[in-house]
């Protein structure tokens, strides 16, 4: 989604920029854009398409400082340049970026029109830069407040002044605003990893705050005027981290670094009592006892974490046996949710900013109800507005569609649901088998891993499908959702997974030989019921290709091409058998040439609703 950089100092903003940019690139985006103080006037230049365009079309050696950059994934009006960020008042006094959508733009636009004020663009920013130079005379500090009083909606927002070429303005409601603090320069971003290269000092902005910067100094207030006193935080993030190293995309990056993000999540063993076969988890923020008064638990999330929200709810009602369903965030928002004061709420969320997430967060805590984080972004919203939780320690995931993320989710449910059934139904010797499981598995993802040839090839001979089912039942019934949510996210063909069980409850009209079915057998519960289902769709002449964790003959039969992944207890399996659907994604959409790490019209970090 929208990424922001802007940069006050001494050095020429340009590079600064356009690199912070790059790094802001994964997050998805459509067009670009970069502002300038230069001799007294701003300078603005934005371009449809990707950063690579806009560089290519700024004049040779420009420079300019302050200076404010913008990546739009747009929302309203459509992609091209005079849509792009950043937004300058008809008067020429004010340029602005913006994250977020502004719900009362029309009102404004039409006020400002009466006031004489003109409009290029079709976007709901242009009426900021417009709100701001109408109320401004002279002050910065009143207009930005007057102005942002007069918002309705979210917005993280960076401001110049051409009048003030010694000042950044930053605004924040509801879209990630971070400060950067250098030697004699700031930055200030939505996203840390647009400023890391140059400090690694920080300071969140939080909802409701302006923050003023010059080189030297910055001052925070609230909407009272109040002055907000800041912490400086150290981020503890490497370049290595957040850069592609030998591989050739990040997704492919990320899927290799799954056994150790695992070990990372498991906390290297520091989260495990091998002694006891159970877990401990620090930062819960609730007491061992209270978990005794706990009688419901609900898993929230979207995408990919809404995905691993309900692998969490599976695991925690087998293990802790507690009554546990996950729900996609954005319905439960809307809906008029009961809270019952003895149920508890997990939010998952890789980025901690997806606004649906956050929204049906903050409206379970308005019930009354609490609401766990199961984040990777330290400092993120959701870590910082939920009250407790748990982090995955995955490191960056820059790639659009989620892979370390989700097995580190899982990981980390496995080891809640593991210390609560441990203080219930499960013996310590079982609670030893699990940790024993778990321990194994970064090894055998490894194993997985080594064979993404056979992967690749597989890939290879069914990339000409246009359609796709994916289909598994119990725990890896999610993993089916995500396998399917990973080939339409980045390959574009269409894929849909289903229960194998409701299959033949009306999807069954699709199984053709045109149509591959994919399926995820593992030996437990319902791997009989599985072999049935295959059975159904080989009746009608589908192709089936199977990842399994047993070597059986039927279902070797059955298979056009089966992918045999370790063994495992069933409900680990997940933790497995997500690693060659991962690779089935991305080497078909590598074989279809397509963009892997930006796939078209998605966001990383999705911050509108
Ligand atoms: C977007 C991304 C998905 C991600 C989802 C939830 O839709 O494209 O890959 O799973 O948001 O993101 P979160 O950061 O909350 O896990």
């Amino acid at each position: 989604m929208c990424g922001i950089i802007g940069y006050i100092g001494d050095r020429n903003a340009v590079p600064i920029l356009i690199e912070g940019l790059k790094r802001l690139e994964y997050r998805g985006y459509d067009s670009a854009g970069i502002g300038l103080i230069r001799r007294k006037r701003l300078d603005v230049h934005k371009k449809e398409g990707k950063i690579a365009s806009l560089e290519s079309a700024l004049p040779e050696k420009l420079s300019g400082k302050p200076g404010i950059a913008h990546t739009r994934w747009a929302t309203h009006g459509g992609v091209n340049d005079t849509n792009a960020h950043p937004q300058v008042s008809s008067d020429g006094k004010v340029a602005v970026v913006h994250n977020g959508i502004i719900d009362n733009y029309c009102k404004l636009k039409k006020k400002l029109l009466k006031e004489g004020f003109g409009f290029q663009s079709e976007t709901d920013t242009e009426v900021i830069s417009n709100l701001v130079a109408s109320n401004y005379n002279g002050d910065p500090e009143e207009a930005v407040q007057k102005s942002i009083s007069q918002l309705e909606g979210t917005y993280g927002l960076v401001f110049l002044f051409t009048d003030h070429p010694d000042l950044l303005v930053g605004a924040r409601n509801g879209s990630p605003l971070i400060v950067g603090v250098g030697d004699k320069e700031m930055l200030l971003a939505s996203d840390v990893n647009a400023i890391v290269a140059h400090t690694r000092q920080i300071f969140h902005i939080e909802d409701r705050e302006t923050v003023f910067l010059d080189k030297r100094s910055y001052k925070t207030i609230n909407t009272k005027n109040s002055v907000v006193a800041k912490e400086i935080e150290q981020v503890d993030l490497e370049l290595a981290e957040i850069e592609k190293g030998d591989f050739p995309h990040f997704m492919l990056k990320e899927i290799f670094e799954q056994p150790d993000a695992v070990v990372r999540s498991f906390g290297g063993g520091g989260r495990l009592l091998p002694d006891f076969g159970t877990a401990k988890l620090g930062g819960l923020n609730i007491e061992k006892q209270e978990f005794f008064d706990i009688n419901r638990i609900v898993t929230i999330g979207m995408g990919t974490a809404y995905y691993a929200a309900m692998i969490g709810a599976h695991l925690l009602e087998n293990m802790a046996r507690l009554p546990a369903t996950a729900e996609q965030a954005a319905e439960l928002r809307y809906r008029n949710v009961i809270v019952h004061k003895d149920a508890l709420f997990f939010a998952v969320s890789q980025s901690g900013e997806t606004l649906d997430t956050l929204a049906a967060m903050r409206e379970i805590q308005n019930r009354g109800g609490r609401v766990l984080g199961i984040c990777n972004a330290a400092g993120s919203t959701i870590a910082r507005e939920s009250d407790g939780g748990v982090f995955i320690h995955a490191g960056p995931e820059i790639s659009v569609a989620s892979t370390k993320a989700f097995t580190s989710q899982i990981t980390v449910f496995l080891l809640l649901a593991l210390m609560i059934g441990r203080m219930k139904n499960i013996p310590v010797s079982l609670g030893k088998n699990y940790i024993d499981e778990l321990w194994a598995i970064p090894d055998k993802i490894h194993r997985i891993l080594d064979r993404c040839e056979e992967i690749r090839q597989l890939a290879d001979k069914y990339r000409s499908s246009n359609h796709f089912l994916f289909m598994a039942r119990g725990i890896n019934y999610p993993v089916a959702l995500e396998g399917a949510l990973k080939l339409k996210e980045i390959s574009y063909i269409h894929a849909e997974g289903f229960s194998a069980g409701d299959f033949k409850h009306g999807p069954i009209a699709l199984v053709s030989e045109e149509t591959p079915a994919l399926f995820i057998a593992v030996k437990g519960e319902t791997f009989e019921k599985v072999l049935g289902n295959m059975e159904e769709i080989k009746a009608r002449k589908g192709r089936i290709i199977t990842i399994a964790n047993v070597d059986d003959e039927r279902l070797r039969e059955l298979s056009d091409d089966l992918f045999l992944v370790p063994e495992t207890d069933e409900l680990l399996s997940p933790l497995l058998t997500v690693i060659p659907l991962q690779l089935f994604a991305y080497y078909t959409a590598v074989a279809l040439k397509k963009d892997v790490d930006q796939p078209r019209n998605l966001a990383k970090t999705v911050t509108v609703e």
